[in-house]
């Protein structure tokens, strides 16, 4: 039977350490103030933005919302980033993921600026992290670093293996677990042998996006393993990347679907935000 990496459980620990944080700023004459901005009407992304200012609002961080229409063009998009990058009172933008077709995201991201890029995503901050200078750090690899840590899993020496080599998730992944002095392999969808590049994990990572897909058959005995996906199935039910009544028995340590990453994604974006006071 594996350990649970109960996600839900740490991101109230990281929110609630951030709240004491966020009130002896408050005390100082100090608030964090977040603007989030949504184009169009996907109901997940609503909901994804609704979740981030409750949790502004839980830790007392100041958000500010911009909801606007699908039609929206990307002059004006680019027009109200550029008045929140030069507004003072704001320390973090984000722009909420996917943008309607008509804008391009690579622009909307590097117009935000690196120094209110909470989101990790501007190319100046990627390569911060890249070479270990400080910067905002995509918040979902590092949500993975902070469940490792806090379930006490040593990531020093150890074999790790990132499925997926998004911008956002896999390839920052790997420069984390590299910073913790990891061994890190990346693979992806053209990897030969996938099974047997897992298989030597101590660490595995999957970010894939297709439900289900890691098996037994991808894991060595004792492995801890981190599920990045999240699906909805026919059934209404959630679940992830990895098949987790598969895996589970033979683990050590496993993340569920929900309560794992998911969770962490939003508590380490407020971390983002705390820290622009620091
Ligand atoms: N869409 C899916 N994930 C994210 C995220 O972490 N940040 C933003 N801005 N959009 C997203």
């Amino acid at each position: 039977m594996a350990e649970l990496i109960d996600g839900k459980r740490i991101s109230k620990e990281i929110k609630d350490e951030l709240k004491a944080e966020a009130e002896k700023f408050k005390a100082e004459g100090k608030e964090a103030t977040l603007a989030v901005i949504l184009v169009g009407d996907d109901p997940a992304s609503a909901v994804y933005v609704n979740n981030k200012k409750k949790a502004c609002e839980y830790i007392g961080i100041k958000s500010l919302s911009y909801e606007l229409p699908k039609e929206t063009t990307e002059e004006e998009l680019l027009g109200l980033i550029e008045k929140l990058n030069k507004d003072d009172s704001v320390n973090g933008i984000l722009v909420q993921l996917p943008v309607p077709d008509h804008i391009d995201e690579n622009k909307i991201i590097r117009s935000i600026s690196p120094l209110k890029d909470v989101d990790g995503f501007h190319p100046l901050n990627v390569g911060a992290l890249l070479i270990g200078e400080k910067g905002y750090v995509s918040c979902t690899p590092a949500g993975v670093i902070q469940l490792l840590k806090r379930s006490n899993v040593d990531i020093e020496g150890k074999e790790c293996v990132v499925v997926g080599r998004s911008n956002i998730v896999g390839k920052p992944m790997g420069v984390l677990l590299l910073r913790e002095n990891g061994t890190v392999t990346i693979a992806h969808s053209r990897t030969k042998d996938l099974k047997s590049i897992c298989k030597r994990a101590d660490i595995l990572v999957v970010a894939v996006g297709k439900p289900k897909m890691i098996n037994a058959d991808y894991v060595k005995e004792g492995a801890v393993v981190i599920d990045v996906g999240i699906h909805r199935m026919d059934n209404g039910k959630l679940c992830g990347d990895v098949d987790f009544d598969s895996v589970e028995p033979i683990v050590s340590k496993i993340t569920p679907v929900p309560g794992g990453v998911g969770p962490m994604t939003i508590a380490m974006l407020m971390d983002n935000c705390i820290s622009s006071l620091r």
